[in-house]
């Protein structure tokens, strides 16, 4: 059984839950798509999908089992989650089978959180910039060891090695 591991991150987030799955299948990697029976793509969300360059990189996945994982600013819905996971499939072709998915809430730079802050100096009642304010620093201590542990029994479940 051999093992790829092919991920984009930015600002980390992403890679903490990479090296959780690296861990666990030491031994197993490879760096080659092609050369794995299984590939984890992951990815932080870019306007509610994977970056472009992960994009690109699931486009050439074929006839491989896949796992799918990713963070996102916005977190604690389990149906915003699933939603992420749908479009990410969605780059995958018929050939692919899909043996699971992770996904969690990720910290956002400080940027975000003044752009919010200027909108709320300008629209104090803007509802939807309180609940994103709120969301912000929420998502500042995620991923968290909650999440690396519940991704590490999502793969335990996979009983892949
Ligand atoms: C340009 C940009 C666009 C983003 N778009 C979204 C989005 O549509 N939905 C979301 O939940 N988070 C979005 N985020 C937040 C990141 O996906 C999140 O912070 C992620 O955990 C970053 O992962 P990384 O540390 O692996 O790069 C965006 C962040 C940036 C910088």
């Amino acid at each position: 059984m051999k093992i790829c591991v092919l991920y984009d991150s930015v600002t980390g987030n992403t890679k903490m839950l990479a090296d959780v799955i690296e861990k666990k299948y030491m031994g197993t990697l490879t760096d080659d798509p092609a050369d794995a029976d299984v590939v984890f793509l992951g990815s932080w969300t870019d306007k509610g999908s994977f970056s472009e360059k992960m994009k690109e990189q699931a486009e050439k996945i074929h006839g491989k089992k896949v796992f799918i994982f990713g963070t996102c600013g916005f977190g604690g819905s389990e149906e915003y989650y699933g939603k992420l996971f749908e479009r990410a499939a969605g780059l995958l072709d018929e050939s692919d089978e899909i043996i699971g998915h992770y996904y969690c809430q990720g910290k956002m730079p400080m940027s975000v959180k003044e752009r919010y802050v200027a909108m709320l100096r300008e629209h104090p009642e803007d509802k939807r910039m309180q609940v994103s304010l709120q969301n912000f620093e929420e998502a500042l201590t995620h991923p968290d060891q909650k999440d690396l542990e519940r991704l590490s029994e999502i793969l335990d479940e996979l009983k892949l090695a």
